[in-house]
């Protein structure tokens, strides 16, 4: 939008606000003028006649014109009704209130339309006053008028400049505001991906470690074995571990490989639109969250039999692992040892919900409000950075769902998510 566009923009929105008081005060200088003939009843009926002619034009131009092109019709309105109300003032006799239209045109006129206004204010007093002076009105009276125009239109310049160069310096603040908001994100972005790598490092360190000690044993147990003649107690020994070790390296190796399946349907790049199984959707985000909540609290799941979702697996994903989270947060906040998280899904009658229910802290009652805001957080730096609801609730959105929860201080919170069957438009 150019700076033209946006300026008759704004135009049209500040008339638009007081056309009332304008219209208002324009009908009062109206009815002073058609009092100012009363008794003289010819002139006092053509000066209704004229006037209403006038009003009406001016309603229609305002209503119906303005707000389509805006401040140019506005220029147009000006010169007409000077042009047609000096011919209708020759016919009444130029009553005083006539002159009110100059300052009174002075203040309405917003500079918004740029150098125009001038001009035609220039136009209106030389037009009104030229004409006020061939009918024989005393040389004063347009004069101390056209004075008053010019100081209330440099004071409205004045004041109109001020407010232009407020909102230049607003819309350069947002601007700058929008960048950094950008960097903001983009620097949490490359924290979340370390919290994720390191996340994922954890999981799988634990089952290498038992699958290497596993397979140090089996190497040191099969060496004995063939390396000569043991003694029978050891064979005994050995042929009991053995398979024990190797389960528990297979087992150790099967987890890894989870692991790393649920990584890379985590790593699916989002907006696409695919069939997801939302058990499957909650069992990846529950093994990547494994670290948040496994020493604070139980996973209790209740899956229901539900249909296949098209959606945007991996944004679904993202955000049942940040309902997770939240939930493991909330619950290692509290007093107890341990809590629960118990994760439901269920088929509805047009889609699915997924509930995430914890023993935590619960949302105190100034926070409700605000945990969908992006960056609200309670969290120390480090902790949280405030984004995985608002990222949850536009992706829920998106995918035209809903996300809501219900929370008691001191019991703990529930989210439901709920995603209608056929959910999507998943591209963002
Ligand atoms: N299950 C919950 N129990 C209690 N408070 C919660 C829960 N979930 C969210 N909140 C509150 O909502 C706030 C916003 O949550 P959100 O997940 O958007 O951000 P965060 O957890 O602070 O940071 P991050 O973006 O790293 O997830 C949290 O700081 C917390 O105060
Ligand atoms: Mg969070």
């Amino acid at each position: 939008m150019t700076g033209a566009d946006r300026d008759d923009r704004r135009y049209v929105e500040l008339t638009t606000r007081s056309a009332r008081l304008i219209n208002a005060m324009a009908m009062v200088i109206n009815l002073m003028i058609i009092a100012s003939t009363w008794g003289d009843w010819q002139v006092f009926a053509i000066a209704a006649i004229g006037h209403t002619v006038v009003v009406f034009v001016n309603w229609y131009v305002s209503v119906a014109l303005v707000p389509r092109y805006g401040a140019r019709v506005d220029v147009a309105r000006a010169v007409f009704n000077t042009c047609v109300c000096s011919a209708l003032y020759q016919l009444i006799g130029w009553p005083l209130p006539v002159w009110f239209w100059l300052p009174f045109t002075a203040l309405t006129f917003q500079e918004f339309g740029g150098r125009s206004s001038l001009v035609v204010l220039a136009i209106m007093c030389v037009v009104q006053g030229g004409a006020g002076l061939a009918c024989g009105v005393a040389p004063l009276v347009p004069l101390a008028f056209v004075g008053l125009t010019v100081v209330c239109h440099v004071v409205a310049r004045q004041r109109t400049a001020i407010i232009r160069q407020m909102l230049a310096t607003s819309d350069r603040q947002r601007a700058e505001l929008a960048r950094a908001e950008l960097e903001l994100r983009q620097a949490q972005k490359l924290e979340a991906i370390g919290r994720l790598a390191a996340g994922v490092a954890h999981e799988i360190n634990t089952p290498m470690q038992f699958i290497g000690d596993s397979l140090s044993f089996v190497r040191d147990g099969v060496g004995d074995l063939l390396g000569g003649p043991c003694d029978p107690t050891e064979v005994a020994y050995l042929r009991a571990q053995l398979p024990a070790a190797i389960a528990r390296a297979s087992d150790g190796v099967a987890r890894v490989a989870a692991t790393v399946r649920s990584l890379g349907r985590f790593a699916n790049p989002g907006g696409v639109a695919a069939e997801v199984d939302v058990n499957a959707a909650i069992h990846d985000a529950l093994v990547l969250a494994t670290r948040d909540y496994e020493l604070v609290a139980d996973v209790a799941l209740d899956l229901g039999t539900l249909p296949l979702v098209t959606c945007d697996g991996a944004a679904i994903r993202q955000v049942l692992h940040g309902l997770v989270t939240n939930a493991a947060q909330a619950i290692a906040d509290t007093d107890a040892r341990r809590g629960t998280i118990a994760v439901t899904s269920r088929r509805r009658r047009d889609g699915v919900s997924i509930a995430v229910a914890d023993t935590g802290t619960g949302i105190a009652e100034a926070a409700r409000a605000h945990i969908f805001d992006p960056f609200f957080t309670t969290k120390p730096v480090g902790r949280g950075s405030g984004q995985s609801l608002a990222a949850a609730r536009a992706i829920v959105e998106r995918h035209g769902g809903r996300i809501t929860f219900v929370t008691e201080v001191g019991k703990g919170t529930t989210f439901e998510v709920f995603l209608p069957v056929g959910a999507v438009r998943a591209a963002a």
